[in-house]
Protein backbone atom coordinates (compact mmCIF):
# COMPACT_ATOMS: atom_id res chain seq x y z
CA UNK A 1 0.00 0.00 0.00
CA UNK A 2 2.19 3.18 -1.06
CA UNK A 3 0.29 6.54 -0.50
CA UNK A 4 1.65 9.77 -1.37
CA UNK A 5 -0.03 11.44 2.38
CA UNK A 6 0.13 9.34 5.47
CA UNK A 7 1.65 11.68 7.90
CA UNK A 8 -1.31 13.41 9.46
CA UNK A 9 -3.14 9.63 10.05
CA UNK A 10 -2.36 7.63 13.21
CA UNK A 11 -3.81 4.19 11.82
CA UNK A 12 -2.99 2.22 8.58
CA UNK A 13 -5.87 2.11 5.79
CA UNK A 14 -8.16 -0.77 5.99
CA UNK A 15 -7.69 -2.73 3.20
CA UNK A 16 -11.01 -2.91 2.27
CA UNK A 17 -10.92 0.69 2.00
CA UNK A 18 -7.63 1.01 0.44
CA UNK A 19 -8.64 -0.90 -2.65
CA UNK A 20 -11.46 0.89 -2.77
CA UNK A 21 -10.54 4.23 -3.01
CA UNK A 22 -7.29 3.04 -5.21
CA UNK A 23 -7.55 3.83 -9.27
CA UNK A 24 -4.08 2.28 -10.58
CA UNK A 25 -5.99 -0.96 -12.21
CA UNK A 26 -7.53 1.64 -14.52
CA UNK A 27 -5.35 5.03 -14.48
CA UNK A 28 -2.03 2.73 -15.17
CA UNK A 29 -2.70 3.66 -19.27
CA UNK A 30 -2.26 7.50 -18.26
CA UNK A 31 1.38 6.46 -17.18
CA UNK A 32 3.12 7.76 -20.49
CA UNK A 33 1.12 11.31 -20.25
CA UNK A 34 1.77 11.68 -17.04
CA UNK A 35 5.23 11.48 -17.60
CA UNK A 36 5.11 13.98 -19.91
CA UNK A 37 2.83 16.46 -17.55
CA UNK A 38 5.69 16.24 -14.85
CA UNK A 39 8.69 16.61 -17.41
CA UNK A 40 6.87 20.14 -18.67
CA UNK A 41 6.20 20.61 -14.65
CA UNK A 42 9.71 20.46 -13.69
CA UNK A 43 11.31 22.25 -16.79
CA UNK A 44 9.19 25.12 -15.77
CA UNK A 45 9.85 24.80 -11.74
CA UNK A 46 13.58 24.72 -12.80
CA UNK A 47 12.87 27.64 -15.02
CA UNK A 48 11.60 29.78 -12.49
CA UNK A 49 14.18 28.95 -9.69
CA UNK A 50 11.52 26.35 -7.91
CA UNK A 51 14.42 23.87 -8.80
CA UNK A 52 17.75 23.66 -8.98
CA UNK A 53 19.32 22.89 -12.49
CA UNK A 54 20.87 19.76 -10.76
CA UNK A 55 17.19 18.29 -9.64
CA UNK A 56 15.74 18.93 -12.51
CA UNK A 57 18.22 16.78 -14.69
CA UNK A 58 18.31 14.20 -11.81
CA UNK A 59 14.21 14.07 -12.11
CA UNK A 60 14.21 14.36 -15.69
CA UNK A 61 16.36 11.32 -16.59
CA UNK A 62 14.83 9.14 -14.05
CA UNK A 63 11.20 9.66 -15.63
CA UNK A 64 12.74 8.28 -18.76
CA UNK A 65 14.04 5.78 -17.33
CA UNK A 66 10.62 4.75 -16.00
CA UNK A 67 9.24 5.64 -19.82
CA UNK A 68 11.95 2.81 -20.91
CA UNK A 69 11.11 0.63 -18.45
CA UNK A 70 7.55 0.37 -18.61
CA UNK A 71 7.46 0.21 -22.37
CA UNK A 72 9.62 -3.06 -22.58
CA UNK A 73 8.27 -4.33 -19.70
CA UNK A 74 10.92 -4.34 -17.24
CA UNK A 75 8.63 -2.63 -13.96
CA UNK A 76 5.18 -3.37 -13.97
CA UNK A 77 2.60 -1.05 -12.78
CA UNK A 78 0.76 -3.10 -10.04
CA UNK A 79 -1.82 -2.96 -7.40
CA UNK A 80 0.65 -1.91 -4.40
CA UNK A 81 0.55 1.64 -5.09
CA UNK A 82 -3.04 3.83 -5.08
CA UNK A 83 -2.65 5.34 -8.12
CA UNK A 84 -0.47 5.85 -11.73
CA UNK A 85 0.87 9.47 -10.18
CA UNK A 86 1.95 7.84 -6.78
CA UNK A 87 3.59 5.00 -8.92
CA UNK A 88 5.89 7.38 -11.04
CA UNK A 89 6.99 9.35 -7.97
CA UNK A 90 7.12 6.28 -5.83
CA UNK A 91 9.66 4.69 -8.14
CA UNK A 92 11.25 7.71 -9.00
CA UNK A 93 12.16 8.44 -5.54
CA UNK A 94 13.03 4.90 -5.14
CA UNK A 95 15.80 5.55 -7.73
CA UNK A 96 17.02 8.86 -7.85
CA UNK A 97 16.28 9.88 -3.94
CA UNK A 98 16.27 13.23 -2.51
CA UNK A 99 15.22 15.17 -6.29
CA UNK A 100 12.24 12.81 -6.74
CA UNK A 101 10.56 14.39 -3.73
CA UNK A 102 10.68 17.80 -5.18
CA UNK A 103 8.97 17.15 -7.95
CA UNK A 104 5.48 17.61 -7.29
CA UNK A 105 6.74 20.97 -5.77
CA UNK A 106 3.53 23.70 -6.40
CA UNK A 107 1.42 21.11 -8.17
CA UNK A 108 -1.66 18.80 -6.59
CA UNK A 109 -2.99 15.49 -7.79
CA UNK A 110 -6.02 17.73 -8.90
CA UNK A 111 -4.41 19.53 -11.68
CA UNK A 112 -2.37 16.60 -12.44
CA UNK A 113 -5.08 14.20 -13.01
CA UNK A 114 -6.96 17.06 -14.75
CA UNK A 115 -3.91 17.47 -17.01
CA UNK A 116 -3.18 13.74 -18.08
CA UNK A 117 -7.21 13.27 -18.59
CA UNK A 118 -6.70 16.01 -21.36
CA UNK A 119 -3.78 14.81 -22.60
CA UNK A 120 -4.75 11.74 -22.58
CA UNK A 121 -8.14 12.36 -24.61
CA UNK A 122 -7.14 14.78 -26.75
CA UNK A 123 -4.38 12.65 -28.67
CA UNK A 124 -7.82 9.71 -28.48
CA UNK A 125 -9.83 12.77 -29.58
CA UNK A 126 -6.82 12.75 -33.05
CA UNK A 127 -7.05 9.03 -32.92
CA UNK A 128 -10.94 8.33 -33.66
CA UNK A 129 -10.90 11.35 -36.35
CA UNK A 130 -8.19 9.85 -38.26
CA UNK A 131 -10.18 6.18 -38.18
CA UNK A 132 -13.18 8.56 -39.21
CA UNK A 133 -11.00 9.85 -42.22
CA UNK A 134 -10.61 6.35 -43.10
CA UNK A 135 -13.82 5.43 -42.97
CA UNK A 136 -14.66 8.30 -45.08
CA UNK A 137 -12.45 7.63 -47.82
CA UNK A 138 -13.99 4.15 -47.71
CA UNK A 139 -17.20 5.34 -48.66
CA UNK A 140 -16.40 8.30 -50.90
CA UNK A 141 -14.31 4.84 -52.94
CA UNK A 142 -17.78 3.12 -53.20
CA UNK A 143 -19.40 6.45 -54.01
CA UNK A 144 -17.25 6.66 -57.03
CA UNK A 145 -17.68 3.15 -58.51
CA UNK A 146 -21.61 3.65 -58.02
CA UNK A 147 -23.15 6.43 -59.59
CA UNK A 148 -25.09 4.17 -62.08
CA UNK A 149 -25.97 1.47 -59.50
CA UNK A 150 -29.51 1.35 -58.70
CA UNK A 151 -31.26 0.64 -55.94
CA UNK A 152 -34.76 1.83 -53.83
CA UNK A 153 -34.85 4.38 -51.69
CA UNK A 154 -37.03 3.90 -48.64
CA UNK A 155 -39.46 5.95 -45.96
CA UNK A 156 -40.85 3.81 -43.42
CA UNK A 157 -38.91 1.04 -44.89
CA UNK A 158 -41.12 0.95 -47.88
CA UNK A 159 -39.99 1.52 -51.16
CA UNK A 160 -40.09 5.03 -51.84
CA UNK A 161 -38.35 5.97 -55.13
CA UNK A 162 -35.18 4.97 -56.96
CA UNK A 163 -31.86 6.06 -55.50
CA UNK A 164 -28.61 5.30 -56.15
CA UNK A 165 -26.02 3.44 -54.10
CA UNK A 166 -23.58 5.93 -54.85
CA UNK A 167 -26.18 8.67 -53.17
CA UNK A 168 -27.48 6.21 -50.46
CA UNK A 169 -23.76 5.91 -48.83
CA UNK A 170 -23.52 10.17 -49.65
CA UNK A 171 -26.10 10.49 -46.55
CA UNK A 172 -23.73 8.50 -44.49
CA UNK A 173 -20.41 10.52 -45.81
CA UNK A 174 -22.29 13.37 -44.61
CA UNK A 175 -22.56 11.96 -40.85
CA UNK A 176 -19.68 10.95 -40.28
CA UNK A 177 -18.32 14.60 -41.76
CA UNK A 178 -20.36 16.05 -39.33
CA UNK A 179 -18.85 13.39 -36.14
CA UNK A 180 -15.77 14.89 -37.77
CA UNK A 181 -16.61 18.97 -37.27
CA UNK A 182 -17.56 17.69 -33.23
CA UNK A 183 -14.58 16.62 -33.00
CA UNK A 184 -12.36 19.32 -34.25
CA UNK A 185 -14.71 22.04 -32.52
CA UNK A 186 -14.13 20.11 -29.15
CA UNK A 187 -10.34 19.73 -29.81
CA UNK A 188 -10.09 23.34 -30.22
CA UNK A 189 -12.04 24.13 -26.50
CA UNK A 190 -10.77 21.69 -24.77
CA UNK A 191 -6.81 22.58 -25.95
CA UNK A 192 -6.42 24.73 -22.69
CA UNK A 193 -3.64 23.70 -19.91
CA UNK A 194 -4.96 22.93 -16.41
CA UNK A 195 -1.44 22.26 -14.76
CA UNK A 196 -0.74 24.89 -12.28
CA UNK A 197 -4.21 25.33 -11.01
CA UNK A 198 -3.20 23.65 -8.20
CA UNK A 199 -5.16 21.07 -5.50
CA UNK A 200 -8.28 24.51 -6.58
CA UNK A 201 -6.88 27.92 -5.88
CA UNK A 202 -3.21 28.21 -7.48
CA UNK A 203 -0.05 27.95 -5.46
CA UNK A 204 2.10 30.82 -4.14
CA UNK A 205 4.73 29.25 -6.33
CA UNK A 206 5.44 32.10 -9.08
CA UNK A 207 4.68 29.62 -11.87
CA UNK A 208 4.70 29.84 -15.48
CA UNK A 209 1.81 28.72 -16.37
CA UNK A 210 1.98 29.76 -20.19
CA UNK A 211 5.77 27.87 -20.64
CA UNK A 212 3.97 24.37 -19.30
CA UNK A 213 1.24 24.95 -21.52
CA UNK A 214 2.90 25.85 -24.75
CA UNK A 215 5.52 23.09 -23.90
CA UNK A 216 2.34 20.35 -23.69
CA UNK A 217 0.96 22.24 -26.85
CA UNK A 218 -1.53 23.66 -26.01
CA UNK A 219 -3.20 26.69 -26.68
CA UNK A 220 -2.51 28.31 -23.38
CA UNK A 221 -3.49 27.74 -19.93
CA UNK A 222 -7.14 27.32 -18.61
CA UNK A 223 -8.37 30.50 -16.66
CA UNK A 224 -9.76 29.46 -13.43
CA UNK A 225 -8.27 27.43 -11.19
CA UNK A 226 -11.22 26.31 -9.84
CA UNK A 227 -12.81 25.51 -13.28
CA UNK A 228 -9.64 23.47 -13.96
CA UNK A 229 -9.83 21.08 -11.85
CA UNK A 230 -13.68 20.72 -11.90
CA UNK A 231 -14.20 21.13 -15.36
CA UNK A 232 -14.87 17.27 -17.56
CA UNK A 233 -17.14 19.09 -20.42
CA UNK A 234 -14.32 18.09 -22.93
CA UNK A 235 -14.83 14.62 -21.88
CA UNK A 236 -18.61 14.76 -22.07
CA UNK A 237 -18.23 16.35 -25.20
CA UNK A 238 -16.43 13.73 -26.56
CA UNK A 239 -18.28 10.91 -25.41
CA UNK A 240 -21.71 12.92 -27.16
CA UNK A 241 -19.87 12.43 -30.33
CA UNK A 242 -18.92 9.21 -29.89
CA UNK A 243 -22.47 8.17 -28.69
CA UNK A 244 -23.26 10.44 -32.32
CA UNK A 245 -20.95 8.62 -34.38
CA UNK A 246 -21.98 5.00 -32.59
CA UNK A 247 -25.96 5.88 -33.60
CA UNK A 248 -24.79 6.63 -37.00
CA UNK A 249 -23.02 3.52 -37.55
CA UNK A 250 -25.38 1.43 -35.64
CA UNK A 251 -28.36 3.23 -38.37
CA UNK A 252 -25.94 1.94 -40.96
CA UNK A 253 -25.47 -1.67 -39.26
CA UNK A 254 -29.16 -2.22 -39.57
CA UNK A 255 -29.17 -1.74 -42.64
CA UNK A 256 -26.74 -3.38 -43.89
CA UNK A 257 -28.59 -6.20 -41.59
CA UNK A 258 -31.55 -5.78 -43.40
CA UNK A 259 -29.79 -5.84 -46.91
CA UNK A 260 -27.78 -8.87 -46.26
CA UNK A 261 -30.97 -10.65 -45.45
CA UNK A 262 -32.18 -13.67 -47.13
CA UNK A 263 -35.14 -11.85 -48.42
CA UNK A 264 -33.10 -8.57 -49.63
CA UNK A 265 -30.00 -10.07 -50.74
CA UNK A 266 -28.81 -6.58 -51.79
CA UNK A 267 -25.36 -6.94 -50.03
CA UNK A 268 -22.96 -10.08 -49.13
CA UNK A 269 -21.14 -9.86 -46.15
CA UNK A 270 -17.18 -11.28 -46.55
CA UNK A 271 -17.03 -14.29 -45.03
CA UNK A 272 -13.83 -12.83 -42.86
CA UNK A 273 -17.13 -10.60 -41.16
CA UNK A 274 -19.23 -13.44 -40.79
CA UNK A 275 -20.17 -16.29 -38.40
CA UNK A 276 -21.66 -19.33 -38.65
CA UNK A 277 -24.27 -21.19 -36.13
CA UNK A 278 -23.23 -24.24 -34.24
CA UNK A 279 -26.59 -25.89 -35.18
CA UNK A 280 -27.49 -24.53 -38.27
CA UNK A 281 -24.80 -25.59 -40.76
CA UNK A 282 -26.15 -23.04 -43.71
CA UNK A 283 -25.94 -20.16 -41.10
CA UNK A 284 -23.63 -17.08 -42.09
CA UNK A 285 -24.73 -14.47 -39.89
CA UNK A 286 -23.94 -10.31 -40.02
CA UNK A 287 -22.31 -10.58 -36.16
CA UNK A 288 -20.02 -7.25 -36.64
CA UNK A 289 -22.87 -5.52 -38.15
CA UNK A 290 -25.06 -6.54 -34.90
CA UNK A 291 -22.51 -6.12 -32.24
CA UNK A 292 -21.33 -2.67 -33.31
CA UNK A 293 -25.32 -2.00 -33.22
CA UNK A 294 -24.89 -3.63 -29.75
CA UNK A 295 -22.19 -1.39 -28.43
CA UNK A 296 -24.03 1.74 -29.37
CA UNK A 297 -26.23 1.25 -26.04
CA UNK A 298 -23.13 0.90 -24.12
CA UNK A 299 -21.48 4.00 -25.74
CA UNK A 300 -24.53 6.07 -24.30
CA UNK A 301 -24.28 4.48 -21.00
CA UNK A 302 -20.69 6.01 -20.67
CA UNK A 303 -22.34 9.68 -21.96
CA UNK A 304 -25.28 9.16 -18.98
CA UNK A 305 -23.07 7.69 -16.61
CA UNK A 306 -20.51 10.42 -16.91
CA UNK A 307 -23.18 13.16 -16.86
CA UNK A 308 -24.80 11.97 -13.91
CA UNK A 309 -21.49 11.50 -11.86
CA UNK A 310 -21.52 15.21 -12.77
CA UNK A 311 -24.24 16.76 -11.81
CA UNK A 312 -24.21 17.10 -8.27
CA UNK A 313 -20.90 17.72 -7.34
CA UNK A 314 -19.90 21.11 -5.26
CA UNK A 315 -16.98 22.63 -6.80
CA UNK A 316 -14.23 22.06 -6.87
CA UNK A 317 -12.78 18.22 -7.12
CA UNK A 318 -14.44 15.19 -5.92
CA UNK A 319 -13.39 11.71 -5.83
CA UNK A 320 -16.45 11.21 -7.56
CA UNK A 321 -14.36 12.28 -10.74
CA UNK A 322 -12.23 9.41 -10.64
CA UNK A 323 -15.51 7.28 -12.00
CA UNK A 324 -14.83 9.56 -15.02
CA UNK A 325 -12.02 7.19 -16.68
CA UNK A 326 -13.28 3.11 -16.75
CA UNK A 327 -16.35 4.27 -18.38
CA UNK A 328 -14.64 7.02 -20.56
CA UNK A 329 -11.79 4.58 -21.16
CA UNK A 330 -14.25 1.94 -22.19
CA UNK A 331 -16.37 4.08 -24.32
CA UNK A 332 -13.17 5.11 -26.74
CA UNK A 333 -11.90 1.81 -26.92
CA UNK A 334 -15.01 0.56 -28.28
CA UNK A 335 -16.05 3.20 -30.24
CA UNK A 336 -12.87 3.32 -31.92
CA UNK A 337 -13.07 -0.33 -32.63
CA UNK A 338 -16.20 -0.08 -34.39
CA UNK A 339 -15.36 2.31 -36.33
CA UNK A 340 -12.31 0.36 -37.46
CA UNK A 341 -13.86 -3.20 -37.96
CA UNK A 342 -16.74 -1.25 -39.54
CA UNK A 343 -14.69 -0.17 -42.04
CA UNK A 344 -13.34 -3.63 -42.76
CA UNK A 345 -16.60 -4.83 -43.43
CA UNK A 346 -17.82 -2.31 -45.88
CA UNK A 347 -14.41 -2.14 -47.38
CA UNK A 348 -14.98 -6.55 -48.57
CA UNK A 349 -18.79 -6.24 -48.95
CA UNK A 350 -19.48 -7.11 -52.27
CA UNK A 351 -23.26 -5.24 -53.56
CA UNK A 352 -25.68 -7.39 -55.69
CA UNK A 353 -26.63 -4.55 -58.14
CA UNK A 354 -28.74 -6.66 -60.44
CA UNK A 355 -30.68 -7.20 -57.57
CA UNK A 356 -30.71 -4.08 -56.24
CA UNK A 357 -31.60 -2.75 -59.71
CA UNK A 358 -34.75 -5.22 -60.39
CA UNK A 359 -36.06 -4.07 -56.42
CA UNK A 360 -35.53 -0.11 -57.40
CA UNK A 361 -38.02 -1.05 -60.44
CA UNK A 362 -40.70 -2.87 -58.49
CA UNK A 363 -43.15 -1.42 -55.87
CA UNK A 364 -44.20 1.16 -57.73
CA UNK A 365 -40.93 3.51 -56.79
CA UNK A 366 -41.60 5.44 -60.27
CA UNK A 367 -45.30 6.73 -59.30
CA UNK A 368 -43.99 9.72 -58.45
CA UNK A 369 -42.66 10.50 -61.51
CA UNK A 370 -45.68 9.23 -63.09
CA UNK A 371 -47.26 11.81 -61.41
CA UNK A 372 -44.98 13.81 -62.69
CA UNK A 373 -45.11 13.04 -66.14
CA UNK A 374 -48.59 14.11 -66.35
CA UNK A 375 -47.75 17.66 -64.43
CA UNK A 376 -45.99 17.76 -67.61
CA UNK A 377 -48.65 17.35 -69.99
CA UNK A 378 -50.71 20.36 -67.78
CA UNK A 379 -52.44 18.23 -65.29
CA UNK A 380 -52.93 19.84 -61.73
CA UNK A 381 -50.33 17.86 -59.37
CA UNK A 382 -52.96 16.86 -56.98
CA UNK A 383 -55.29 14.95 -59.96
CA UNK A 384 -52.03 13.58 -61.34
CA UNK A 385 -51.59 12.32 -57.85
CA UNK A 386 -55.15 10.86 -57.96
CA UNK A 387 -55.03 9.24 -61.46
CA UNK A 388 -51.57 7.56 -60.52
CA UNK A 389 -52.94 6.26 -57.19
CA UNK A 390 -55.80 4.53 -59.64
CA UNK A 391 -53.46 3.41 -62.14
CA UNK A 392 -51.48 1.19 -58.99
CA UNK A 393 -54.08 -0.18 -57.92
CA UNK A 394 -54.93 -1.70 -61.76
CA UNK A 395 -51.67 -2.92 -61.72
CA UNK A 396 -51.93 -4.58 -58.75
CA UNK A 397 -54.88 -6.11 -59.84
CA UNK A 398 -53.00 -7.44 -63.01
CA UNK A 399 -49.79 -7.95 -60.95
CA UNK A 400 -47.80 -5.61 -63.49
CA UNK A 401 -45.50 -2.94 -62.74
CA UNK A 402 -46.55 0.82 -64.47
CA UNK A 403 -44.39 0.32 -67.41
CA UNK A 404 -45.58 -3.51 -67.79
CA UNK A 405 -48.74 -1.76 -69.10
CA UNK A 406 -50.09 -1.00 -72.50
CA UNK A 407 -50.64 2.15 -73.59
CA UNK A 408 -54.31 1.41 -73.52
CA UNK A 409 -54.59 0.16 -70.11
CA UNK A 410 -52.58 3.30 -69.38
CA UNK A 411 -54.96 5.50 -71.47
CA UNK A 412 -57.91 3.65 -70.00
CA UNK A 413 -57.09 5.29 -66.67
CA UNK A 414 -56.01 8.64 -68.52
CA UNK A 415 -56.10 9.93 -72.01
CA UNK A 416 -53.22 12.08 -71.61
CA UNK A 417 -50.71 8.81 -71.18
CA UNK A 418 -48.95 8.44 -73.96
CA UNK A 419 -45.88 6.45 -75.98
CA UNK A 420 -43.50 9.03 -74.15
CA UNK A 421 -44.54 8.13 -70.43
CA UNK A 422 -42.11 4.42 -70.89
CA UNK A 423 -39.02 6.98 -71.41
CA UNK A 424 -40.39 9.27 -68.69
CA UNK A 425 -40.49 6.83 -65.95
CA UNK A 426 -37.77 4.20 -66.51
CA UNK A 427 -35.22 3.93 -63.64
CA UNK A 428 -32.28 6.02 -66.06
CA UNK A 429 -34.77 9.22 -66.09
CA UNK A 430 -36.19 8.80 -62.64
CA UNK A 431 -32.65 9.07 -60.97
CA UNK A 432 -31.45 11.00 -63.97
CA UNK A 433 -33.76 13.92 -63.87
CA UNK A 434 -32.99 14.18 -60.14
CA UNK A 435 -30.53 17.39 -60.36
CA UNK A 436 -31.48 19.70 -57.57
CA UNK A 437 -28.24 20.00 -55.28
CA UNK A 438 -27.20 16.68 -53.00
CA UNK A 439 -29.88 14.62 -55.32
CA UNK A 440 -29.32 11.30 -56.70
CA UNK A 441 -29.11 12.55 -60.66
CA UNK A 442 -25.72 12.06 -62.04
CA UNK A 443 -24.30 15.71 -62.75
CA UNK A 444 -25.66 16.23 -58.96
CA UNK A 445 -23.70 12.79 -57.26
CA UNK A 446 -20.56 14.11 -59.03
CA UNK A 447 -20.74 17.44 -57.12
CA UNK A 448 -21.13 15.72 -54.28
CA UNK A 449 -18.41 13.85 -54.75
CA UNK A 450 -16.13 16.38 -56.03
CA UNK A 451 -16.66 18.62 -53.01
CA UNK A 452 -16.47 15.32 -50.31
CA UNK A 453 -12.91 14.97 -52.27
CA UNK A 454 -12.04 18.67 -51.32
CA UNK A 455 -13.00 18.31 -47.99
CA UNK A 456 -10.86 15.40 -47.43
CA UNK A 457 -8.08 16.84 -49.16
CA UNK A 458 -8.54 20.31 -46.57
CA UNK A 459 -9.32 17.94 -43.48
CA UNK A 460 -6.41 15.92 -43.33
CA UNK A 461 -6.60 15.26 -39.62
CA UNK A 462 -6.11 16.77 -36.10
N1 LIG B 1 -7.07 8.97 -8.80
C1 LIG B 1 -7.61 10.28 -8.71
C2 LIG B 1 -8.58 10.50 -9.88
O1 LIG B 1 -8.55 9.76 -10.76
C3 LIG B 1 -6.51 11.28 -8.78
C4 LIG B 1 -6.81 12.56 -8.09
C5 LIG B 1 -6.81 12.38 -6.64
N2 LIG B 1 -6.92 13.62 -5.95
C6 LIG B 1 -7.28 13.63 -4.68
N3 LIG B 1 -7.33 14.80 -4.13
N4 LIG B 1 -7.62 12.56 -4.04
O2 LIG B 1 -9.36 11.42 -9.88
Amino acid sequence: MAQLWGGRFKDKTDKEVYDFNASINFDKRLIYVDICGSRAHVKMLSKQGILTESDKNAILKGLDGIEEDVKSGKILITDEYEDVHSFVEAVLTERIGEPGKRLHTGRSRNDQVALDMRLYTRSRVAGTDNLLRTLLESILDTMKENTETYMPGFTHLQKAQPITLAHHYGAYFEMFRRDRGRLADLYKRMNECPLGAGALAGTTYPLDRDFTASELGFDGPTRNSIDSVADRDYLLEYLFTLSTTMMHLSRFCEEIIIWNSNEYQFVEIDDAFSTGSSIMPQKKNPDIAELVRGKTGRVYGSLMSLLTTMKGLPLAYNKDMQEDKEVAFDAMDNADNCIHLFTGMIKTMKFRKERMAKSAMNGFTNATDAADYLVGKNVAFRDAHRIVGELVLACIDKNKSIEEMSLEELKEISPVFDKDVYDAISLETCVGKRLTVGAPGKDAILTEIALSEDYLKSNPGL
